[in-house]
Order: structure tokens, then sequence, then C-alpha cells
């Protein structure tokens, strides 16, 4: 056609619009290590600088690129999405590791060994600006400052990604205050990369095992299943096809808090937030891309705070899945959502259990002091059927039980629903029903209990029955029978 003109868009402006595709230092890292695990690395070092202007690195140990592929590389949207990739590799727009790159910094350097030789180039966003043309400078590695010990891990084959001149992060002035913030980030990312990347940390996905540190210090997965807990349970498995291809969804409720060690513990109430990290964890070729989201099928509740579906997919169906430049989201396609939706009603149900089964043992049983009663409202009343409290008012006179019947209703009407409720949700493990006291000090208070009931005068066994429900003695329940056996005796 003749009609037709070339309009070839401006270099400056593009790389300027790329910058604000949405990436955090988080997304970004993670794009850049997808590219890593593409070249089949197994070590990856990620390494902070902040000695003079902050300088980011991230040092691999894959196959590394001769000086044509690295160009290649640097080029922007240098393969095509609908191009066919090879199993291990998590890229898909050919855009990653400029744009991640340049949403943080302004100078993006490439150092790549392969075959023992090495290449060097740079995307330097002011030399973009100032020419307005996609011009790349290709740079004599010998001049590039490295430090030897980050060279020496490349030196048979493997990449160095260089960020310089990052200006997307603030940091202080004052040292003091700068160094905080670097603490502050460096935890996220490790947090962030730990969940991200957990199936390759712990050696589970379909590619080797990687070893991934950050300024030295070795990154743990973080398994949001917690599978490594027995009291995890396993609640659904369904597998669909998507145009010739399995997606896989598996349906988990974690165990009671109380179940979890205390390590455990820490890390769930520290990362995910029970409530919060509730929803589907979509993995794309074992690299987790979206988490915590129920795609609007339920709300996230308190009733399924335990619940968590895995689903995993092949980036063959990328386009059904629309996933962004960030590889940040993605919305499940139509017949994976059914799906969903099927064993999301097994799980809703499953962590509902494991979240009120503790209050229904203690709290609605008749024996109980307290019932709970739900209708319009959902109220918490003291159960004046309950044994010792009969037993209190079949003692008193009558002025005296209108006496008790006051306080008790003040207690009533001031239970701290708000405040316990608050605890239970930020501190589970420090909320605890009673001041700890040791066994004679609890032997003590039996002998109290059992001279208030007049335990003599009772059938020894509706006495035991009624000293086991009252929940004073459950922290030393195995040493009832003996000390009823001593009182009666
Ligand atoms: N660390 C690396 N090791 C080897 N090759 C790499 C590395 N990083 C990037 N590449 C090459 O550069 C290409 C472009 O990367 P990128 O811009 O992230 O797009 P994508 O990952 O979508 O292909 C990759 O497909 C790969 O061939
Ligand atoms: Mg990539």
């Amino acid at each position: 056609m003749d009609n037709t003109r070339l309009l070839m868009p401006s270099a400056a402006s593009i790389l300027q619009s790329m910058r604000d595709i949405g990436y955090t230092l988080d997304t970004a890292v993670a794009d850049i290590i997808d590219n890593s695990i593409a070249a089949s690395a197994t070590h990856i070092d990620l390494i902070f600088n902040t000695h003079s202007a902050p300088q980011f690195l991230i040092i691999d140990n894959g196959l590394g690129m001769n000086a044509d592929e690295l160009y290649q590389a640097l080029r922007f949207a240098t393969k095509s999405p609908t191009e066919i990739r090879q199993e291990r590799d998590l890229g898909r727009f050919g855009l990653g590791l400029k744009t991640a790159s340049f949403s943080q910094a302004r100078k993006l350097t490439v150092l790549s060994c392969k075959n023992g030789q090495l290449s060097a180039a740079q995307w330097d966003l002011d030399y973009v600006i100032q020419s307005d043309q996609w011009l790349l400078k290709v740079i004599d590695p010998s001049e590039l400052e490295i430090d030897e010990i980050y060279l020496d891990k490349i030196s048979k084959h493997g990449t160095i990604v260089i960020w310089d001149e990052i200006d997307r992060i603030e940091f202080s002035k004052n040292p003091t205050e700068a160094q905080k913030y670097l603490g502050f980030l460096l935890t996220k990312l490790r947090e962030h990369l730990g969940l991200v990347f957990h199936k390759f940390i712990e050696g589970k996905a379909k590619t080797a095992k990687i070893k991934l540190c950050l300024n030295h210090h070795e990154i743990d997965a973080f398994n949001p299943f917690c599978l490594s807990n027995q009291f995890t349970q396993l609640i659904g498995v369904e597998k669909i096809i998507v145009e010739e291809s399995e997606v896989l969804l598996q349906a988990y409720t974690l165990p009671h808090f109380s179940k979890m060690t205390s390590a455990e513990y820490e890390v769930f109430k520290k990362r995910s937030d029970l409530l919060n990290g509730q929803g589907a964890y979509v993995y794309r070729n074992d690299r987790l891309m979206v988490w915590g989201d129920w795609f609007r099928l339920i709300p996230k509740t308190e009733n399924s705070k335990y619940a968590r579906v895995e689903i995993n997919f092949d980036k063959k169906i990328d386009h059904k899945w629309t996933i962004d430049i960030k590889k940040s989201k993605a919305s499940p396609p139509y017949a994976v959502l059914e799906a969903l939706k099927r064993i999301v009603g097994k799980i809703t149900t499953a962590s509902v259990r494991i979240s009120t089964k503790r209050v229904s043992k203690s709290l609605t049983t008749n024996e109980s002091p307290w019932n709970r009663f739900s209708g319009e409202g959902i109220s918490y009343r003291i159960n004046t059927n309950f044994p010792l409290y009969q037993h209190l008012v079949s003692t008193l006179s009558d002025d005296q039980r209108l006496h008790l019947q006051s306080l008790m209703e003040v207690i009533q009407s001031s239970l701290p629903v708000q405040s316990i409720y608050s605890d239970m949700a930020v501190n589970p493990k420090q909320v605890v029903m009673s001041d700890e006291i040791d066994q004679q000090q609890t032997k003590e208070k039996f002998i109290r209990f059992a001279k208030f009931m007049q335990a003599e005068n009772m059938n020894k066994a509706v006495f035991k029955d009624a000293a086991m429900s009252s929940s004073l003695f459950s922290q030393y329940i195995n040493n009832l029978d003996q000390w009823v056996e001593e009182y009666y005796a």
C-alpha cells in the first residue's frame, strides 16, 4: 500500500511511560528471577548495596548469553507472546528484564558469560531520552567495576543484572533512617520471594531446586498451605481440561492455630495474616502469580479464614488467564471459576468446622457457664442452668438471689467482645483463659470447689462430672480422678 506513513514511536517517551506499568520492588525482582530460572540457574544471589549510591545486583549461575544473545535479550519485546517457549521458561512478553529494571532504576547493565566469554551491554535511560533513539551501549566487560567475588560466580556461565541510579526508592539523607528503610524493604522482599518461588526453593517444582540468597542470607520457602504440618487437611481435588491442558485445583484447610508449631504460627501470623491470606493461590508453571483471592466467589470472612485452594496451570494457556506484563495479575477462565466454585463449597464448611469446633466444645454445651444464642443477632449469656450456678442459687435467700442475678446481668452485658475479638485476631496464642497456677494451687482450688458443692452429699460420679465440666481444672485434668478419690476417701 502506498498510502501509509511510517510513524516511529518516540523512544524517550515510550521508555519513560514504561516505568509506570505498576511494578513494585518485589514484583520487579521476581520478574528478573524468572529469567534466571528460565536459564536453568540453581543459585541466585541478590545483593542490595548501599555503600555509596544504591545498587542492586542479581547474579545467577544460569546458562548465560553470548554477545548476540545479550543484545537480543535487551531488545524491547524481543519475543512475541505467541512464541512457543521451553518448559522451564517463565517469560511471556519479551519485556520483563527491561520494564522491571526501569521501574526501579535509570540504568540497566547486563553482564553475561557463556563458554567462558564475557559480554556486557547497558541501557541508560538518560542517554535514550537525550538521543530519543533506542541506542544500547555496548560495554567492555573489563571496564565494569564489579567485585571479584561476584565475577567469580559467573566465571563459567551465568549472568549479572545490575541496577544503578535507583531513583524509584527514596532513601532518607539521614543514614540511620535510610538503613532502617532498607531493612524494611529487604524483609518485605525476602517474604515476597520466599512465597512466590517457594516451590522452587523447596525443590517441588518440575525444574531443579534453587537456592536464593538476599545479601548473603538464604531465603526460606514459605509454603502457604502449611504442608509440613500433619493437621493440614486436603479437602478436595479437581482436575479440569482447558484447551487440552490440565488445570489442577487442590483445596486445603490449614490447621487451627493451636495445632501449629510456634515457628509455623509466627510465620503465618506475620506473613499471610490468616484472614487476608485465605483464597486461591494460582501457580503458572510452579511460579506463584496471584494469591489470597476468591475471585468474587465468596467474601473473605472469619469462617473461611483457614481455607486455601492451590491452582496450577501451564503457561500454554496463558491467553486464557489474561496475564499482565508484571505477571502479578491473572484472572481465571470460566471453566476454572466453575471448578473453584464447586471446591469452595466443600472447603468453606470444613474451615468453619475448624474455627468453631473449639468454641462449640467449651461454650455451647449444656454444662458450659456460657450459652451462645444466634437468631437475629448473636449473643452470649450466662447459663443459669449451669450446675454450679444452680447450686449456689439453692443456698441463697430470695434477696441474695436477686443480688446475684443483678451481678450476673452486669457481667453478661459488659462482656468485652470487641477487645476479645481483636486480641484473638491479632495474638490468639497470648490469650489465656485463666492465670497459670501450679498443681498445688489447683488442688487447693479443687478442695474449695468440693466444699462449696458439698461434694460429700453428692454422688461421686455426678460430682466428678461437675468438676470436669467446670473448666476450672482443665490444666490438671489428669489429676482430677485422684483428687476426687482422695476427697471421698
Ligand atoms: N539471566 C538470564 N540468563 C539468560 N538469558 C536471559 C537472562 N535474562 C534474560 N535473558 C534472555 O532475555 C530474554 C528477554 O527477557 P525478558 O525481557 O525478561 O523477556 P521474557 O522473559 O518474556 O522472554 C529472555 O527470553 C532470555 O532469552
Ligand atoms: Mg522475563
